[in-house]
């Protein structure tokens, strides 16, 4: 049954007072920049979230301070101002807001300037960095949400990597595209030939999905029977409000993480992060997929040139024709789905079985945040469990057997 348009905006919509937005806003907390990005007294960034503007500095002592982009006094960009002493100092009039959103200088105020400083509305938002991202909470109320402390957190910079693309695409069409196992081996088959675990996913291209509620969202199996009788299975996990965690290609222990988090209704920034526990990750693992800059939109081109797809390429036997990378991939076609998909004219199928989970999450949790009830995340859940696994099972073995041991089992 096709989606109403109702549920399609409700789903979709993030701005001002849209109920989803007001669900990432209030209880999740929101991955903001890369750290690496912020350097002590260097450029503050341009962040945009939810269609309201920020900017994101690192102080001279390292802390990360995250403000509205326009200044209190009368707009001018934070972007532009200068980061020193531990403080933003906008360029227009030369107010000073500490990084720990204190206004400590009003140049141009003439009388009871301390006060005068205390009562200057500056908007400051609390940050955490972890796994080489800034975390912002653009939240009111009691406090913020548990912090998502997933696995690759805690390791070694070699055995994990953290890329970022935008796009023009609505935030759902991104998550979608995460938890939707069945493209893998039809979309990505010129790209999973060379993976050797991910490269079963192409040679049977209707996964049956079993999929398990969970306190964080749910994970399923994706499970694919072989011409010999034996079972690939992808366990993946979906974790609100938009978080994919994907079984590795590789019968390695670690997971890719992706999040597709939203700069307004029509525009959003795909974050994949990959992770290795028992080994740094390979070459190819860490090399970036474009080398374009955060924006404009890293696909390449638009559909005038059909983002740049290869013809001549797809003779020669690519299936697709975007040799880059298999995200290029998933960003061309999500791009071409329009920036909102129409979820009123889709025709689904079986293929399609977690994602119906993964939008009945979704509205479930629309619904209790209607009822009054807080859809933030579970104190309990214990991010750093949550692990994509994959392996290669004989008939009648159950795969949740591949979740219950961390050692060994992913291996065939
Ligand atoms: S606009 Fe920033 S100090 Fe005047
Ligand atoms: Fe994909």
């Amino acid at each position: 049954m096709a989606m109403t348009k109702t549920d399609n905006d409700r789903l979709t919509l993030v701005e001002s007072d849209a109920p989803m937005g007001v669900i990432m806003r209030n209880h999740h907390w929101i991955p903001a920049a890369l750290s690496e990005k912020l350097i002590e007294d260097g450029a503050p960034l341009r962040v945009r979230l939810l269609g309201e503007d920020f900017v994101a500095f690192r102080a001279t002592d390292g802390r990360v301070g995250f403000f509205d982009e326009a200044c209190p006094h009368r707009g001018a960009s934070l972007a532009l101002a200068r980061n020193e002493d531990n403080a933003l100092r906008c360029l227009y009039h030369g107010w000073k807001f500490r990084v720990d959103g204190e206004v400590i200088e009003v140049a141009t105020q003439v009388e009871h300037v301390r006060e005068f400083c205390k009562s200057v509305p500056l908007r400051h938002f609390p940050v955490r960095e972890a796994g080489g991202i800034v975390w912002v909470w653009l939240g009111e109320g009691s406090g913020p949400p548990a912090f998502p402390a997933f696995e690759f957190m805690g390791l070694r910079p070699e055995h994990y990597i953290v890329h970022k693309q935008i796009g023009h695409f609505n935030w759902l069409q991104g998550v979608e595209t995460t938890m939707d196992s069945a493209h893998a081996g039809v979309l990505h088959q010129s790209h999973v030939t060379n993976m050797g675990g991910l490269s079963l996913a192409a040679k049977n291209q209707a996964p049956v999905y079993e999929i398990e509620d969970q306190s964080y969202g749910f994970r399923y199996a994706g499970i694919r029977t072989l011409d010999d009788g034996t079972r690939y299975v992808r366990v993946n996990s979906f974790v609100l409000p938009w978080f994919g965690v994907i079984a590795p290609r590789e019968f390695y222990p670690g997971s890719a993480v992706f999040f597709s988090i939203p700069i307004d209704n029509e525009h959003s920034t795909y974050w994949t992060v990959r992770y290795r526990l028992d080994a740094p990750l390979e070459k190819d693992e860490m090399t970036t997929f474009t080398d374009a800059a955060d924006w404009p939109p890293a696909v390449p081109g638009g559909p005038e040139t059909n983002w740049g797809q290869d013809r001549e390429l797809m003779r020669r036997g690519h299936f697709t024709g975007f040799p880059q990378h298999l995200t290029t991939e998933d960003l061309v076609i999500i791009t071409s789905q329009k920036p909102i998909v129409n979820r009123t004219r889709e025709f689904l199928n079986s293929g399609d079985g977690a994602l119906i989970r993964l939008r009945r999450q979704l509205l479930n949790a629309l619904a209790a945040s209607a009822g009054g009830a807080i859809p933030s995340p579970d104190d309990a859940i214990n991010y750093a469990n949550i692990r994509g696994v994959s392996g290669v099972l004989q008939a009648g073995t159950a795969w949740q057997k591949l979740c219950d041991n961390d050692e060994g089992l992913q291996r065939r």
